[in-house]
């Protein structure tokens, strides 16, 4: 088990639920037939706890006109009627706790709906209390392109104001002004109204805009590749503001934690936002995201991630999906058994990994025929809802929101509840193995972490407590390979199971992964 000093976040493993694509409650359904519900994932909770992960983080689940599905949000302190009530969210955070799982929230401190009080005051006019508490300007101040629709400017025209906004996203999705303390001050009240009820964090939304340079352009390639003003909105101010939030997370007693979508593909640049220990406590890594399933690139990234984030006493994440990429499994070609060797390595690395939900059954992105197609920023098909069963519904009241993946009618929850050698039942195992084993809790330090020399075709690498050394071997090519240092080792999980049992000798096999246990005394 995680030492007992371990903070709990460094030890978990979070659980992505994206709300409206997760369940619904046969018993309490919800007034949109067919989108997910607060008391669905609560009716869901034992087979979280079955399955074995520690934390969830919820998709935004506050009020929203929904334009951008939640992350546009019209009151930060109120649930959306859609997934139910603050009484339901009591119910769900209380039997999550009573099953040891912490619950973590989606904060998004960018921008606002533009339905929500503060920008329908700050529109009214240049005069009134809240005209500082968005981003207004005569002309566009740059040339920056809103994330999506693609192409479209950031700048949005008010008729009734008669000025421009920022938006970074949709043109509801209106930027907040953090410049302004008040607006600095009424987000910091969003996180107490939460943190007072008993949520164990956030994840931060888009975290790297909260300082901006407007004065600056953006560069033609930014432009080309759609990448929107990423070079000039990692600023001194969004530290300081970082500083600032994490102040007020400290002030809350129990490990209260913070994990930022920090969305620079560099992972020097992500790795400031730990500060000195005193900004975010964890950041997304998407350069590790979207590396190929290439064991070379992968070594390179994650050893750069963990040289960066040594230095400092930070702690890693690893994710591979989330609800705004195409899921891992189809963006590494569709084949389950890399899907299976990404799992061994998700869940072995040194550092706190977040799964997304339906990673487990592994699921492809569904297929969205046009007329369904409901998401401005095209994510649905990552989107699709989980499939609890084979009936025609698949566990669900109604049809929901978006189609199920095509596989749905095989690859669901009780289908694979039923097969020892699903997927669901490989990660459960990972998951307990993960759990009571030491090692696999271990700092990062070079005592406790060393990647294993590799050749292109194979990722390797030993974590160790004491004198129980673990080796993560992740080989995708049909090549084998002299055992090394791995030779004698006893394979505990692997992807092919006629492997699991058996000692390490002095070939190590091709197109598989295994978590393998030797003890240094051995
Ligand atoms: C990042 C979120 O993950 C994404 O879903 C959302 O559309 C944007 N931020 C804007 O909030």
């Amino acid at each position: 088990m995680p030492s007992s000093s371990q903070e709990w976040w460094k030890s978990a493993v979070v659980y992505q639920v994206y709300p409206r694509s997760f369940a619904e409650s046969a018993d309490a359904p919800g007034p949109t037939l067919g989108v997910g519900t607060l008391a669905g994932i609560t009716a869901r909770l034992d087979h979280l706890s079955w399955l074995g992960v520690d934390a969830l983080w919820l998709s935004p689940v506050f009020r929203s006109p929904m334009a951008d599905f939640g992350y546009d949000v019209s009151d930060f302190c109120d649930i959306d009627p859609t997934f139910g009530t603050l009484a339901d969210f009591d119910r769900l955070l209380a039997q999550a706790h009573a099953r040891g799982i912490k619950v973590i929230l989606d904060w998004v401190p960018n921008h606002t709906s533009d339905q929500h009080p503060w920008f329908q005051e700050s529109r009214r006019d240049r005069t009134n209390p809240k005209a500082d508490w968005y981003v207004w300007r005569d002309e566009p101040a740059n040339n920056w392109l809103a994330s999506f629709p693609k192409g479209e400017p950031a700048w949005q025209f008010d008729e009734q104001r008669g000025q421009y906004y920022l938006r970074c996203f949709l043109k509801e999705q209106p930027d907040l002004n953090w410049d302004n303390p008040d607006v600095e001050a009424a987000m910091h009240d969003t996180l107490r109204f939460w943190l007072d009820r008993g949520v164990d964090g956030f994840r931060m939304d888009v975290v790297h805009l909260l300082g901006k340079a407007l004065t600056h352009d953006d560069p033609p390639i930014c432009r080309e590749r759609g990448w929107g003003h990423v070079p000039y909105n990692d600023q001194p101010a969004t530290h300081e503001r970082l500083r600032n939030i994490r102040r007020v997370l400290d002030s809350y007693a129990g490990d209260r934690t913070s994990v930022g979508e920090v969305y620079l593909l560099d992972e020097a640049a992500m790795a400031d936002y730990y500060g000195t220990g005193d900004e975010l406590h964890l950041s997304f890594n998407f350069r590790f995201l979207w590396a190929p399933f290439e064991p070379g690139e992968l070594a390179t990234r994650i050893r750069r991630t963990i040289d960066l984030l040594r230095e400092r006493g930070a702690w890693p994440t690893w994710v591979l999906s989330n609800h705004d990429v195409p899921r891992h499994r189809q963006r590494y070609g569709g084949d389950e058994m890399l899907a299976r060797m990404a799992a061994i390595m998700l869940l072995t690395l040194p550092g706190t990994p977040f799964m997304y939900q339906g990673e487990e059954l592994g699921l492809l992105d569904a297929v969205i025929p046009p007329e369904r197609v409901v998401d401005p920023g095209l994510r649905d098909r990552c989107r699709a809802p989980i499939p609890w069963d084979s009936s025609p519904l698949h566990g669900w009241v109604a049809e929901p929101w978006l189609p199920f993946a095509e596989e749905a009618g095989s690859r669901n929850v009780a289908a694979q509840l039923a097969d020892d050698g699903s997927m669901l039942h490989f990660y459960r195992r990972l998951l307990a193995l993960r759990r009571a084993t030491p090692a696999l809790h271990a700092d990062i330090d070079p005592v406790h972490f060393q990647l294993l020399d590799h050749s292109p075709d194979l990722l390797a690498w030993v974590r160790s407590s004491g004198s129980d050394r673990w080796f993560t071997y992740v080989n995708p090519s049909p090549r084998q390979h002299p055992a090394g240092s791995l030779r004698g080792a006893t394979i505990v999980i692997a992807t092919d199971p006629a492997l699991e049992g058996t000692v390490v000798n002095s070939e190590l096999p091709g197109r598989a992964a295994f978590v393998a246990r030797r003890d240094g005394t051995m």
